[in-house]
C-alpha cells in the first residue's frame, strides 16, 4: 500500500506540474498581452485545483502510512527536528505543500472575483508563481528528478 501510494504521488507530481505550468503560461500571456480570459483559462484553473486537491488527499494518506510521516512524530516526538531526513518529510514537505495548494486555491478564488480579464490573469499568475516556487523548494533535491517505477 505504501509503495503504491508513493508511486502514484510521485508520478502525479509531473501531471500537477504540467497543469500548473500550463495555467501559469496562459495567465502570464493573458496578463502581459492583455488577452481575454477564455474557457481554456477557466479549464486550466479547474484542472489546477482538481490535481492539487488529489495530490493533497494522496499526500495526507501517505503521511499516515509512511514511516517518515506522522508515525515518525508519534515515535520520536520533537526528536524528528534533529534528524534532517525525518524533518524533511514529517514537517517541511507537508507544510510547504499544504501552503502551496492553499495558494493555488486562493489564487483561483480571487481570480474569479476580479471584474476585468486582466485582473483575473494577474491574480492567477501571481499566486501560481509563489505556489510553484514553494513546490520546487518542498521536494528534497534527491527526489526532484526521480521517476519511480
Ligand atoms: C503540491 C503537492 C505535492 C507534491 C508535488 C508532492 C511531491 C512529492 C514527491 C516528489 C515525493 C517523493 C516521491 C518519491 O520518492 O518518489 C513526495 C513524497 C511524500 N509526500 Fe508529497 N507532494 C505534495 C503534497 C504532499 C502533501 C500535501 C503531503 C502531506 C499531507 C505529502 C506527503 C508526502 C509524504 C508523506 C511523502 C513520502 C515520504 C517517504 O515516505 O519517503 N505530500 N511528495
Amino acid at each position: 500500500m505504501y509503495l503504491t501510494l508513493l508511486t502514484i504521488h510521485s508520478w502525479l507530481r509531473w501531471v500537477l506540474l504540467a497543469v500548473l505550468l500550463f495555467a501559469l503560461v496562459r495567465s502570464l500571456m493573458g496578463w502581459l498581452s492583455k488577452t481575454p480570459y477564455t474557457k481554456i483559462d477557466n479549464l486550466a484553473g479547474v484542472l489546477s485545483i482538481a490535481f492539487a486537491h488529489t495530490q493533497l488527499v494522496l499526500g495526507l494518506v501517505l503521511y499516515f502510512v509512511s514511516d517518515s510521516g506522522y508515525p515518525a512524530i508519534a515515535k520520536f516526538g520533537m526528536g524528528v527536528m534533529k534528524d534532517s531526513n525525518l524533518r524533511k518529510w514529517s514537517v517541511e514537505h507537508i507544510t510547504m505543500m499544504v501552503v502551496a495548494i492553499v495558494l493555488v486555491q486562493v489564487g483561483r478564488s480571487l481570480s474569479k472575483k476580479q471584474a476585468t480579464d486582466e485582473g483575473k490573469h494577474k491574480r492567477m499568475a501571481t499566486f501560481l508563481i509563489i505556489a510553484l516556487a514553494l513546490i520546487a523548494l518542498g521536494i528534497p533535491a534527491e527526489r526532484l528528478g526521480l521517476f519511480r517505477f
